[in-house]
């Protein structure tokens, strides 16, 4: 696993997003060889967005042969609610840059039969031969998508209930009311995640401390479900030093000192 620490959340967004437009710079898609992105929601993500959405506004990369699967969305929310992750997704990354509609993936939670939108959604990553890179979030009980503390590791896009603290974290979003915050989720699964051929987990800030500590330095295991990405030939964290509180002083001094020899890819889209 890499683990890349960033001075502060611009720095790291900043680092993420042209990492991404590297591999798929790197890739040369074309519409017969889409490049197939895994995306999140979240405060996490908004700033490699922002970037991604301002190289593609200065030409330096280009979506139009990307095609992109989203991690999840809530059960029961319109799509054009704002709080849906349809709507923050064309909000803060899909309207800005020049994305077919027709690319873009994302779980319908008002499907007649869930189990079988979500049996689809699974299907449809495998016709077009797999997701090459996912890019993630996590929660502050580090969850992955919506894969709550217990869920398998060998999980797939399903239904999931969402834990009374996530949805009061996520209150914010629905006049602080956790009761307004859907009960229930599609998400793909960690086993969905982990068979991308490359991972990298979105990390910033003072509350997700805790979290990093148990995908870094503790075991694999179902609880911390970010902890599966320890057993991913390919998976890299981005973070920030205030994610890194709660690492030991060795142990984020070990990831910069590994680091600081290899190619930011910063300097490689300057
Ligand atoms: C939600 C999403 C996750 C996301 C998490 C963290 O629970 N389902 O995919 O990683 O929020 O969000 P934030 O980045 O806002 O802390």
């Amino acid at each position: 696993m890499r683990v890349i620490i960033q001075s502060n959340y611009e720095k790291a967004s900043q680092w993420a997003a042209r990492y991404v437009a590297r591999k798929i710079l790197d890739f040369a898609p074309a519409l017969d060889k889409p490049f197939v992105l895994g995306l999140p929601t979240g405060s996490s993500p908004i700033g490699m967005y922002r970037e991604l959405a301002a190289m593609n506004k200065a030409g330096k990369v280009s979506f139009e042969h990307v095609i992109t699967f989203n991690m999840d969305e809530y059960v029961g929310l319109p799509q054009d609610h704002p709080e849906s992750y349809h709507s923050f997704m064309w909000r803060n990354f899909f309207g800005h840059i020049d994305i077919p509609k027709r690319n873009v993936n994302i779980l319908d939670g008002n499907a007649p039969d869930l189990a079988v939108e979500c049996a689809e959604y699974e299907s449809r990553i495998r016709q077009v031969g797999g997701i090459r890179l996912f890019v993630g979030g996590i929660g502050a009980d580090g969850h992955i998508a919506f894969n709550e503390p217990g869920s398998s590791l060998a999980s797939r896009t399903r239904q999931v209930r969402l834990t009374q603290d996530t949805r009061i974290v996520n209150s914010r979003f629905f006049d602080n009311d956790p009761n307004k915050v859907p009960e229930t989720a599609l998400s793909v699964g960690v086993g969905t995640v982990m068979d991308a051929d490359e991972v990298i987990i979105l990390v910033s800030g003072a509350n997700k401390a805790r979290a990093l500590r148990h995908a870094i330095e503790e075991g694999v295991n179902h609880i911390w479900t970010v902890s599966a990405l320890q057993m991913h030939p390919n998976g890299i964290i981005v973070c920030d030093e205030d994610a890194t509180l709660e690492l030991r002083v060795g142990t984020a001094k070990y990831f910069k000192d590994v680091e600081a020899v290899n190619l930011d890819p910063a300097t490689l889209l300057a």
